[in-house]
């Protein structure tokens, strides 16, 4: 099936020790033949960088950003109020998170005009698929691939049923 490997997808993360979570945001995207790049930017500690990533993204032809941050996790918001790119909030249980709720409200709860789609706590594979999701809006191929891939996912089950039923307890 035909796909289109330009880069379509920009996946950051607000230091190096997020890339265990945001990876599997990567691996999805890969799986499903959509292009992204990945990279590092903070908030907090590299602004300037973050205002011009998410000022220049879609001049550079990305249709949806995948940002994730843990703690005190303001780039997906900070991100989302200077892109008119939908944003993909990843929360992140970091270290200098306290129990991950930190990292969930800082994502979820934005200001009315601003929205962020906020993903479960560590959940970069959900974001990588909801990216590939709103890239496929406009692209009927991989809307294709997508609708195969939930059908996996339902065969994935039905396959278990059999297994759960005939379990010895
Ligand atoms: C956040 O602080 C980052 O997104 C990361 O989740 C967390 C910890 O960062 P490091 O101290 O590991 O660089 O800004």
């Amino acid at each position: 099936m035909e796909t289109n490997n330009r880069t379509r997808v920009g996946i950051i993360m607000g230091s190096a020790s997020d890339l265990p979570v945001m990876e599997e945001a990567a691996k999805v995207l890969k799986e499903l033949g959509v292009g992204f790049e990945m990279t590092v930017i903070s908030a907090h500690r590299t602004p300037e960088r973050m205002m011009e990533y998410a000022s220049t993204a879609a001049h550079r032809g990305l249709q949806v950003i995948v940002a994730g941050a843990g703690g005190a996790a303001h780039l997906p918001g900070m991100t989302a109020s200077v892109t008119p790119l939908p944003v993909i909030g990843v929360p992140i249980k970091s270290r200098n998170s306290i129990d991950g709720w930190d990292s969930v409200l800082s994502i979820l709860q934005m200001p009315a005009g601003v929205p962020v789609a906020t993903v479960a706590l560590d959940g970069g594979r959900n974001a990588g698929i909801l990216a590939a999701q709103i890239a496929a809006a406009a692209d009927p191929a991989l809307l294709e691939r997508l609708a195969a891939f939930k059908e996996a996912l339902k065969e994935k089950v039905m396959n278990s049923i059999d297994s759960v039923e005939n379990h010895a307890v």
